[in-house]
């Protein structure tokens, strides 16, 4: 089971776009603060063609990514954990809603590390998703050791970003061999347009150029202040290091 050939296969891209384009007016309140509408569609078009029965979500939020997962996953086991579900009562209510929840969704407030997710079955095409800017390589590690194969990371922005990136680690060559040695696939999913992206649009990215069709103009945030594109990635695990003890990362 592999990803998606983006590039490759623009005509199944483009029919999952339509299919979710069609959805997302069903999303009862504009996401913010969190994945844009085209980032939520990779998300979809990944799942689309992995299809999970198990999702473990780490970094909820208004719950956008959870919808999303829910539609392109009709049947999966969902897991969802964000602090605001041990700490929410201590917050505003009005800086943390509207937010969509489901009651077909497991909610917790701990953190993936100390979850126990080790002790889970995880049935083939398991995936986390990590959209809790927390330090992505030991994300990798911890999603790794506890037996998942596939990881799917937000916000792995090449310059400037609120917590390192992939990007960012891959600048040091020790760090880059050891993802090498751990990942057996390593994908930026591309924007589905052009488009300028970054913290102030300050990088330009090629995309896959979609057919300029009304139908998905909702995916459209290429003309945003800040446009959606946040460098969704989508890692594989070698299967020799699932559910293992993996090498040390590399320390200064
Ligand atoms: C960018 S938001 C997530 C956006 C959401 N996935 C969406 O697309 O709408 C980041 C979230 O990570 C959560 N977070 C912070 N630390 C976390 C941790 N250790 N584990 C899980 N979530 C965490 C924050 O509370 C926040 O809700």
């Amino acid at each position: 089971m592999r990803g998606l050939h983006w590039q490759a296969e623009t005509g199944r891209v483009t029919a999952w776009a339509r299919e979710f384009a069609a959805l997302l007016p069903e999303f009862p309140f504009p996401n913010s603060n969190g994945m844009a509408p085209d980032t939520g569609f990779q998300l979809y078009a990944l799942l689309r063609a992995l299809g999970p029965e198990l999702v473990v979500e780490s970094g909820v939020w208004r719950g956008f990514s959870t919808w999303v997962i829910r539609q392109a996953a009709p049947a999966a086991r969902i897991i969802a954990i964000d602090p605001i579900f041990a700490l929410g009562h201590c917050l505003d209510r009005t800086r943390i809603e509207p937010a969509w929840r489901a009651p077909d969704v497991t909610y917790g407030g701990g953190d993936f590390s100390c979850a126990g997710f080790e002790f889970m079955a995880k049935p083939p095409g398991s995936l986390v998703l990590f959209d809790d800017h927390q330090n992505k390589l030991h994300r990798l590690r911890q999603g790794a050791e506890a037996g998942f194969r596939h990881m799917v990371f937000d916000d792995n922005l090449p310059g400037r970003a609120t917590h390192n990136t992939f990007f960012h680690y891959r600048r040091e060559p020790r760090l880059d061999a050891w993802m090498a040695l751990v990942l057996e696939e390593y994908e930026v999913i591309p924007p589905l347009w052009d488009t300028m992206a970054g913290m102030e649009n300050e990088v330009f990215v090629p995309g896959l150029n979609l057919p300029r069709e009304p139908d998905l103009a909702l995916l459209d945030t290429t003309r945003a202040p800040r446009s959606g594109y946040s460098w969704l990635t989508y890692c594989r695990v070698r299967p020799e290091f699932v559910g293992q003890t993996l090498p040390p990362l590399p320390r200064d």
